[in-house]
């Protein structure tokens, strides 16, 4: 639990941030001390107003990627004080508040850093490579342009439960810059498990897992050493649970292929 600065009136804080023009260029620490900061300030309205005054003063503002900023889109990454999102339980970067700071205080803020998401310019990062893990396999075929009634296949109420958990994934990619081996398997895990919780999911369950799995091992997303790094910065609070349910899948997955006719086996490895 993070203590927070319930005094209303307004503090200093220093920012220091992780500057960077591009990929292939030197990056460093650049400190930018802002004052008169509303404790009920987003994280995200002090970035804005730092970089309206280095806008004015003809500096290059800090470029950070944001969109919804209501904790949805996933685009907000970034790692502050060493951890992502920064402090707190539960929450992306734009639902972080200046409360949770105290005067004076120096906030470290830097990109996610992992092999598969590149650094694009300051705190930001590309993050393909989850687009790419999804458009291996994270889909399920329907026809469309008939929706079947909503009632029509009946799903247990645990099941539809579980799924709206792994569903609540936002892609933002903390767990792969708190795991210590840039693992991508919460995701993976997340995004497999929506899909084979439910009926609709099934005709697709053991190519889906495969394809996943080994796209994630090809762009060189880490293995999974079970420290739980990544559910614990999870703003959505996905439980870990769901990597051991995705490798009994993968594990029957790899079975079936195994004993399947060679043109129709598949490769790749979880964990
Ligand atoms: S800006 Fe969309 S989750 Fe933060």
């Amino acid at each position: 639990m993070v203590a927070e600065n319930t005094a209303k009136k307004t503090f200093s804080v220093t920012l220091r941030v992780w500057r960077q023009a591009g990929p292939a260029a030197p990056g460093k620490f650049v400190d930018y001390p802002a004052s008169n900061v509303s404790p009920d300030m987003s994280f995200l309205e002090l970035l804005d107003v730092v970089n309206d005054k280095l806008t004015i003063e003809g500096g290059e503002p800090i470029a950070f990627a944001h969109d919804c900023r209501e904790g949805i889109c996933g685009t907000c990454s970034c790692t502050i004080n060493g951890k992502p999102h920064g402090p707190g339980e539960g929450i992306a970067t734009c639902q972080l508040y200046m409360r949770t700071f105290a005067d004076g205080d120096v906030i470290i803020v830097e990109p996610f850093r992992a092999r598969a998401f590149p650094l694009v310019k300051d705190l930001i990062i590309d993050r393909s490579a989850f687009d790419k893990i999804q458009q291996a396999g994270g889909f399920i075929s329907v026809r469309t342009g008939a929706a079947p009634d909503a009632n029509s296949i009946p799903v247990p109420k645990g099941d539809a439960d579980l799924a709206m958990d792994a569903a609540a994934c936002i892609g933002c990619g903390a767990c792969v810059a708190a795991c210590k081996n840039s693992s991508a398997m919460l995701f993976v895990a997340a995004k497999v498990s929506q899909f084979a919780l439910l009926p609709q999911g099934q005709p697709e369950r053991d190519t889906r897992v495969l394809s996943m799995v080994a796209k994630m091992d090809e762009l060189g997303f880490g293995s999974c050493t079970n420290q739980y790094e990544c559910s614990a910065a999870c703003p959505k609070l996905i439980s870990h649970d769901f990597i051991a349910r995705m490798n009994r899948d993968y594990l029957v997955a790899s079975l079936k292929s195994a004993f399947a006719p060679a043109s129709n086996a598949s490769g790749g490895g979880a964990g």
